[in-house]
């Protein structure tokens, strides 16, 4: 199912009246890890929101990793995020809740069915920041290969630390029904796409942080 993409952009311009705005996200200094991310806020359901934040390095390196987090409603089976805006030839990082275990788990596919556990890019999940309780799951995890990678052939991605990047997620509202990574996966029940602007995600002591949460 195609959610609608004018239903998004209102929601997310509801969402951040009080905070700066840029592309389709806001700015958040998360108390809990002390990590600053820009956010979106994915509607996957009328009136129904998962949380997706993504925190970079400043200045950023080549290949540079990043730390994105994920808060979603317990009803949510999995939802995961598309680096490359595609459900083809990226990496896609998805999470659930396992019992009180929160799960993250990479995945690759260059068709569209069952998407296979990837390790061309390796996920940490940092212990600050990733938890399950009587509400929500929250995943918070460094990721390094999201930010490069090969998508066909030869051809290299890489998402502007300084910029706005294109970036899509996938929800499902059936869990899976294990906490391996390797986990089936029910096909999505909506996706959709938005503009993701990194350049107020940056964190000059990300490595601190990582080290500190992890
Ligand atoms: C059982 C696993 C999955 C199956 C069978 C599946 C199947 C499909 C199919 C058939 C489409 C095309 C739908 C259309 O054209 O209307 C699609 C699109 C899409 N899927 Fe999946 N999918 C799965 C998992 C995932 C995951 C894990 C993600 C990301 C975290 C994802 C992200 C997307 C996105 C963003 C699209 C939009 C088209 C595109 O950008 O390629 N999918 N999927």
């Amino acid at each position: 199912m195609r959610w609608n993409l004018g239903l998004a952009y209102l929601a997310a311009l509801l969402g951040c009246a009080s905070e700066s705005f840029a592309a389709d996200t806001s700015v958040v200094r998360d108390g809990e890890t002390g990590f600053t991310f820009s956010e979106f806020q994915a509607q996957y359901q009328i009136g129904q929101w998962v949380t997706f934040r993504v925190a970079v390095p400043s200045p950023a390196p080549a290949n540079y990793d990043l730390v994105f987090q994920i808060i979603a409603p317990n009803a949510v089976g999995w939802t995961g995020l598309a680096w490359g805006a595609s459900m083809v030839n990226d990496p896609l990082t998805i999470g659930w809740a396992s019992g009180s275990t929160p799960v993250v788990s990479v995945r690759r596919t260059s068709v569209r069915t069952q998407p296979q556990v990837y390790d061309g890019a390796k996920v940490q999940l940092l212990k600050t920041g990733s938890k399950v309780n009587g509400t929500h799951w929250q995943i918070t995890a460094k990721c390094s290969g999201c930010s490069t990678f090969t998508t066909t052939g030869t051809t290299t991605k890489t998402l502007n630390p300084t910029g706005s990047n294109r970036l899509a997620f996938a929800y499902s509202k059936t869990k899976p029904s294990s906490a391996s990574t390797a986990a089936i996966l029910t096909v999505h029940d909506v996706y959709n796409y938005w503009d993701h602007d990194f350049s107020v995600a940056g964190n000059i002591d990300f490595d601190q942080l990582v080290q500190r949460n992890a």
